[in-house]
């Protein structure tokens, strides 16, 4: 038996039976699963080859449950590379929900603004990524045994997802930015020069995960819509220190406007 069919027999035996939509939550965006009737859920460290969560601000879990008359699978906290985790790690809850069932992905992020039209407590819908990190979690040898090796990137985030989400976002009054993520390795933020390149590359938000887990799903055909929750305004000419209590302090006051967009898109998909 695989890697990936032990955790997933694991998850299957504790009640993670027939999940229809898998969500992954950002940096200090840990309380969609208060809207969740839970039947069950599994600590990050008890499930056989996952990573272990080590970042303590991240809960670490993985529910289970309904949402929006859906079945959905959530992370509470992601792994990043800056953890010393490998793009393997990182991206191996995606391959695990995709083998639970999934057939959508739902993910969100805490980014700071690199597009000084953007301000903090604003939310973005990804449009198009720029990958800083690297590498990428398709660069090894057994990689086509689960799709394309060399995965078209043309549209990487469902469009019908990310025009309802759109639609939810004008319904709702809630003001939606449509732009381009650039993902690093983080952990430092950037310096001033960083933040003008990033600008002159044509960034909108910058950010230190989501682009591996995006690559993967395209690679799995899994379609896949994404959401920053801008946390800090990243304006060389007059750059502000930013401290990790304030960016968590950020997403907080934003993350309901995120809560209303992911829950109205759950109940409106097919799947
Ligand atoms: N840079 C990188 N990652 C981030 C930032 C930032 O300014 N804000 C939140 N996550």
């Amino acid at each position: 038996m695989t890697y990936i069919e032990q955790t997933v027999d694991y998850l299957r035996e504790r009640g993670f039976e027939s999940p229809e939509i898998g969500i992954i939550l950002g940096t200090g965006l840990g309380k969609l699963p208060d809207e969740v009737e839970i039947l069950a859920e599994v600590s990050y460290n008890h499930i056989p080859h996952f990573p272990t969560a080590t970042v303590e601000f991240h809960k670490g879990k993985l529910i289970y449950g309904n949402l929006e008359g859906k079945k959905v699978v959530i992370m509470q906290g992601r792994f990043h590379l800056y953890e010393g985790y490998d793009f393997l790690d990182v991206t191996y809850p995606v391959r695990i929900m995709n083998r639970l069932g999934i057939k959508k992905l739902l993910v969100s992020n805490a980014a700071g603004a690199i597009n000084l039209d953007f301000k903090k407590g604003d939310i973005m819908l990804i449009d198009d990524h720029i990958n800083l990190l690297g590498g990428s979690p398709l660069a090894f040898k057994g990689v086509s045994k689960t799709g394309d090796r060399f995965v078209d990137m043309s549209c990487p985030y469902d469009k019908k997802m990310s025009e309802k989400i759109e639609a939810i976002a004008k319904r709702n009054d809630i003001a939606l930015h449509k732009g381009i993520y650039a993902s690093v390795k983080g952990p430092q933020l950037e310096t001033r020069a960083e933040y003008r390149y990033l600008k002159i590359i044509g960034a909108d938000a910058v950010g230190m995960s989501t682009v591996p887990e995006i690559i993967v799903a395209n690679h799995l055909k899994l379609p896949v819509v994404a959401v920053s929750v801008l946390t800090d305004e990243c304006d060389p000419d007059d750059l502000q220190e930013v401290d990790v209590q304030s960016i968590l302090d950020m997403s907080a006051k934003a993350e309901p406007k995120m809560i209303k967009l992911f829950k109205e898109l759950i109940a409106d998909l097919e799947v």
